[in-house]
């Protein structure tokens, strides 16, 4: 099915943040837009608000004067259902409410010819439901761009149970036509992104509430070692506290309290306080002028290391030989299961034990533990942590060693799975889920990460490159830790590693 040709004219139903984007990425594809809202308020000001943004694009010369004027110009507005009688495709932007959305709808099909495309903006509500009210549930689509639309790249397009697989072709076709990142999805709670990034929260959340180390500390780790735009917590109190908590509540409900998605106690705490982030000042940070930047902690140690001894694969890290020989450290090497001897410091990647129970297991009371990072060589910071039956001057070795080759180092508390290693892996076990329960495919899991919320490699990709054996393992150590059913690893997963396979196989 080809796309909608720029002589199809599109409707927008509700002029709030995301429907005026979703009418300024259609007629900056030369389609005319037939913008609708109950509220002519609403539309005056969002209209203004686009002007304002294309005289931004203007002043940067990503467009002129003459097309800024025909992307306003080819937007019409009205406050009249039947306004929208002539569209090829109708986009609906309201409030996310079943029963308003499905009345629209209704009224649409009454006026609107039978081949118009019905498509909805929602992020939570089930296609296929909102669809059931529909005399033509063929024709209805979900088509979810991300805030703000017209920035940001992923449109994900979401099936319902009698959408007509052709339309669903149309509106990909259509979205690809209109320069965004398509993702194909059966509806299900979440669809792709707002469920495999539910860990990306509530895994910090969760260490945060053990005490493992601050916001700014994990919001440090997060970004320096991983290559996150933005920290969970910064992130949290950007999107509102009250709203990620309650996409948070309704994908877990939606999954019948599912453990993998279950709300946080602190967070609620937050919202019931009124502590909502960046919009009341305050969350998990404090905003306003006077207020001190919160620090994320870093340790030093004035240990230098002349050399090290590499026993066995490091795995993901085994570049740090390379980058420890360019510091000008002499390297080892021997046998063994993967540990770096330096000085008195046993240290190895976290494969999901704590450091103690490694340190019991293996008879190495100093044993100490590195996270995960995006590129040992290229993050200026790592995470680590001790096992409490290290002595001070273990730690002390291990901090001086990752100094030496010029890492700022976070001390975490001891906890399972550290902090990037345990988040990647959740990201991972919840898009091999999706994907496994044939929500989308292992790409579409990807990209969405990618273009939806700026990832900075996709969760399946990454997990590739950690190794699946390593991924499962880490999974299964952190659940027998904890005891909970929210760590069970993906049957995908398991099935990839025990055939020796990966995603991108
Ligand atoms: P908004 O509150 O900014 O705008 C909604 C607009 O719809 C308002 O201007 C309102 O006057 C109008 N409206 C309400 N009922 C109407 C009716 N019966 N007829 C005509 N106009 C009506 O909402 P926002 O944030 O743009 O969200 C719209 C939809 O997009 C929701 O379903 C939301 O879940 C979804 N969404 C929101 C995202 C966001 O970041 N804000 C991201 C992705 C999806």
């Amino acid at each position: 099915m080809v796309a909608l040709s720029s002589t199809n004219t599109i409707g927008v139903i509700g002029a709030g943040t995301m429907g005026i984007g979703v009418a300024q990425i259609a007629a900056t594809h030369g389609h005319q837009v037939r913008l609708v809202d109950q509220n002519s308020e609403a539309i005056e000001r969002s209209i203004k608000l686009m002007k304002k943004g294309l005289d931004k694009l203007v002043s940067r010369d990503r467009i002129n004067i003459a097309e800024r004027d025909a992307i306003v110009n080819r937007i019409s507005s009205s406050s009249q259902l039947q306004d929208l009688s002539d569209c090829s495709l109708i986009v609906e932007a309201v409030v996310e409410d079943l029963k308003i959305k499905q009345g629209l709808f209704k009224q649409l099909e009454a006026i609107c010819p039978y081949n118009t495309i019905l498509a909805t903006n929602t992020s939570s509500i089930s296609i296929t439901e909102i669809g059931a009210a529909l005399k033509r549930p063929e024709n209805f689509v979900g088509m979810h761009f991300f805030n703000p639309a017209p920035i940001m790249k992923l449109v994900e397009v979401i099936s319902g149970k009698m959408t007509s697989k052709s339309i669903a072709e149309t509106i990909t076709n259509t979205a690809t036509a209109w320069g965004k990142k398509v993702v194909q999805a059966k509806s299900t709670p979440g669809f792709i992104v707002n469920r495999v990034a539910r860990p990306f929260y509530a895994e910090s959340l969760r260490l945060l509430e053990e005490g493992v180390a601050s916001a700014a500390s994990i919001d440090a780790v997060i970004k320096e070692s991983a290559n996150f735009r933005m920290g969970p917590f910064e992130l949290m109190d950007l999107i509102g506290n009250d709203v990620n908590y309650s996409v948070t509540k309704t994908v877990y409900k939606s999954y019948y309290q599912d453990q993998r998605f279950s709300p946080s106690i602190l967070q609620k705490e937050l919202v019931d306080g009124g502590l909502l982030g960046r919009k009341s000042g305050q969350g998990f940070y404090q905003y306003g002028d006077n207020v001190s930047q919160a620090i994320p902690d870093s340790s030093t140690s004035s240990y230098k290391p002349n050399a090290i001894l590499i026993e066995g694969s490091l795995g993901i890290a085994s570049n740090i030989v390379n980058i420890a020989k360019s510091y000008g450290i002499s390297v080892n090497k021997s046998d063994g299961n993967g540990f770096i001897k330096c000085g008195d410091a046993v240290l190895s990647l976290t494969d999901g034990r704590t450091a103690s129970r490694r340190a019991k297991e293996n008879n190495t009371p100093n044993t100490i533990l590195f996270d995960l990072m995006f590129d040992y060589e290229a993050n200026p910071r790592i995470a680590i942590a001790a096992a409490i039956q290290a002595s001070d001057k273990a730690l002390e070795h291990a901090i001086g060693f990752f100094q030496a080759l010029e890492k700022t180092v976070t001390v975490l508390q001891d906890t399972p799975g550290l902090c990037v290693m345990r988040t990647v892996c959740m990201l991972a076990n919840e898009g091999a889920d999706a994907s496994y329960q044939g929500v989308c495919d292992v790409p579409s899991v990807d990209n969405a990460m990618v273009f939806g919320l700026n990832y900075p490699r996709g969760p399946l990709e990454w997990a590739d490159q950690i190794g699946l054996a390593h991924v499962c393992r880490v999974l299964s150590n952190i659940k027998q830790a904890y005891g909970t059913d929210r760590y069970r690893t993906s049957l995908l997963l398991q099935q990839l590693r025990d055939a020796n396979m990966g995603f991108y196989d």
